[in-house]
């Protein structure tokens, strides 16, 4: 199998490729299935202080020619994404924290 493997600021990833933030990557079973496909990171869902909703549905449109979404960060909030780190390390490929924040200070 051709090696796809690459390191970026001395950090091994096995492949390359990886999920683009917030692509299936919200919730832990999404996370977790990440860990054990042949992408190179397990990056997460952009992340903030507090969980989020999102914006009510429709928020996301697919069509042939790509996808249009306004999907507003839904996610779990940094805790419980920090609290799953331990268990998606087992997985052997780097973990990727995306973090977001809705105001200058952060919060
Ligand atoms: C449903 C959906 C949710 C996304 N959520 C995030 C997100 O939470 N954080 C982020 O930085 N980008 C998010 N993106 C953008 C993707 O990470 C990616 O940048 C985008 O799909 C364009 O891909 P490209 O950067 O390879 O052109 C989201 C995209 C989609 C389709």
């Amino acid at each position: 199998m051709t090696d796809l493997s690459t390191t970026i600021a001395g950090v091994k990833f096995p492949s390359c490729f990886m999920n683009a933030a917030g692509a299936l990557c919200v919730t832990r079973d999404e996370l977790v299935a990440l860990g054990k496909s042949c992408a190179g990171a397990i990056v997460t869902k952009s992340m903030t202080i507090e969980s989020r909703q999102g914006n009510p549905e429709p928020r996301y449109y697919g069509f042939p020619g790509g996808s249009i979404n306004s999907m507003g960060l839904p996610n779990l909030g940094y805790k419980a994404y920090a609290e799953l780190i331990p268990e998606l390390k087992t997985f052997g490929k780097p973990v990727i924290a995306s973090v977001a924040g809705l105001c200058e200070d952060g919060l």
